[in-house]
């Protein structure tokens, strides 16, 4: 082997690793990780924010995914958003029966909603606003636009229940609850079970039970900027 093939310069091959980059010292061992997954109630941060497109899927994102399936049926939920077990990104996943081995089960990644069309009254429920139901006016149909945990494109277009729990979900990945959108009557009507969730969120801070904010946000800045767009 000639000096200069050595060094890489007439190797058509691949290079010699004297020549790949070096690698990212400042990126700490687990900057990919997820950590056990639980259920997080309101006021939680991760709740409040607006979730980041997913830029990367790997096999941490299929486990999460796979445990927010057990997280949701354990709470007898139909749907649920990453960020309500304080992942930030624009994942959330349905199943209109609630229940293991029945129904249909959906992951929706990076979803846009388009062409609301209609107008239903339902009431509606949050796994992070325990207790709290309210009646809530929403389009009756909605077209969704998503991808699935194997990137294959997903196109829906949807009525009933089924778009009931597509926008609610939605929502959480833009940051809003549905208490969010209520009418002035209504939302005063839940304004004290609010203070309530927010007091007992500042107890278990206080105690220890809880992270404080800034550690619970700084988590969310590290999980987005793992796999999201800057
Ligand atoms: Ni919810």
């Amino acid at each position: 082997m000639s000096r200069t093939d050595w060094l890489g310069y007439h190797n058509s091959g691949p290079a010699s690793p004297h020549f790949y980059p070096m690698p990212d010292a400042s990126a700490p061992p687990d900057a990919h990780a997820i950590g056990p997954l639980d259920l997080v109630e309101y006021p939680h941060p991760a709740l409040l924010r607006r979730a980041k497109p997913l830029a990367r899927l790997d096999d941490a994102i299929a486990d999460a995914v796979e445990r927010m399936f057990e997280i949701m049926y354990t709470a007898e939920g139909i749907g649920l958003a990453a960020n309500q077990v304080a992942l930030p990104y624009r994942i959330f996943i349905v199943n209109c029966s609630g229940r293991r081995g029945e129904g249909e089960e959906h992951v929706f990644i990076n979803p846009v909603l388009s062409r609301p069309r209609g107008t239903a009254i339902h009431e509606e429920g949050c796994l992070s606003l325990p207790g709290v139901r309210m009646d809530v006016r929403r389009p009756s149909k909605v077209v969704v636009d998503a991808w699935t945990l194997d990137g294959e494109p997903i196109h829906f277009d949807i009525d009933g229940l089924m778009a009931r729990v597509v926008q609610h979900e939605f929502d959480h990945l833009e940051g809003r609850l549905f208490t969010d959108r209520l009418p002035e009557a209504a939302a005063l009507e839940v304004r004290s079970a609010l203070d309530e969730f927010r007091e007992v969120f500042a107890g278990k801070q206080s105690r220890g039970e809880v992270p404080v904010d800034t550690a619970l946000v700084a988590e969310l800045d590290r999980l987005e900027a793992a796999r999201c767009r800057a």
